[in-house]
């Protein structure tokens, strides 16, 4: 399927539900603290989009999953690559909590996530944390018109790998704006100046996974969604709506200004 170049319409619709999503992370980030659990978390995010006129596009998903998704929100914690379910999980000292939010608002999709830290973490974690959240960043790098998708999987794979982590595949980024998930499939691991070229107007996520022991996941049996490293190992994800303009790209879910 050929990749939708979005009016400026679309646009300017896309980047209101991306700024609402990365809102609610923001929001987030006074209730993660030990004690809380992460279906609490579920119910306040829920709120928010709320009162905002907005939905959750997760609540109820039916991707590739068994059965619909069940939170409004996806909080995967430690092992957890992606896709944790909300449950009644008590955040405890030392964890490490990702928060996903996908937004719909008037129509629009917007997606982003990232790490929080509960209490105090160790070493290994906020280096993992701090690794991932730059995978982020120098794949927005290689973003700009007429360059190709799988820059993107190099210079993230690259990176990672110098660090001894490995990046998760069986995951990747995607289309979005119109739907939750449209072409193309960003993987995180490519070779350089392959696949499709990027021009403005084009609406996809970078989300890497990367974790500290074996890339491969397993899913839970008890809720078919959450996705964990076979080995126990941790794993961290950040993830931005990314926008291809004129002469660059622009983070539509970034409201930190630190991309
Ligand atoms: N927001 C996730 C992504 O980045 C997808 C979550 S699908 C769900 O693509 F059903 F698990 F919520
Ligand atoms: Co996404
Ligand atoms: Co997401």
């Amino acid at each position: 399927m050929a990749i939708k170049i979005k009016t400026p319409k679309q646009i300017e619709g896309i980047r209101k539900s991306s700024q609402l999503a990365a809102q609610c992370l923001k929001h987030l980030e006074q209730f993660v603290k030990p004690g809380i659990t992460t279906k609490e978390l579920d119910t306040i995010a829920s709120d928010f989009m709320k009162q905002h006129n907005a939905t959750s596009a997760t609540i109820g998903y039916k991707g590739h999953g068994v059965q619909p998704f069940s939170g409004h929100i996806c909080t995967s914690v430690n092992d957890v690559i992606c896709h944790g379910v909300p449950n009644d999980y008590t955040l405890k000292d030392g964890d490490i909590l990702n928060i996903d939010v996908t937004t719909i608002l008037d129509g629009y999709f917007g997606d982003t996530c990232r790490m929080y830290a509960v209490g105090d973490v160790t070493d290994e974690a906020q280096a993992l944390m701090d690794a991932t959240k730059e995978c982020l960043k120098i794949g927005l790098k290689e973003c700009y018109p007429g360059s190709r998708f799988g820059n993107i999987g190099y210079v993230i794979s690259e990176f990672a790998h110098k660090q001894g982590y490995s990046v998760v595949y069986e995951f990747c980024g995607h289309g979005v704006g119109l739907q939750f998930h449209e072409d193309p499939e960003v993987s995180h691991i490519a070779h350089k100046n392959t696949g499709k070229r990027m021009r403005p107007g084009m609406i996809f996520t970078i989300e890497p996974m990367i974790n500290t022991g074996k890339a491969r996941s397993k899913v839970d049996e008890s809720d078919g969604w959450t996705a964990r490293t076979i080995d126990g190992g941790l794993s961290a994800q950040y993830e931005h709506t990314i926008l291809i303009t004129e002469n660059g790209c622009e983070a539509l879910t970034d409201v930190y200004g630190d991309y």
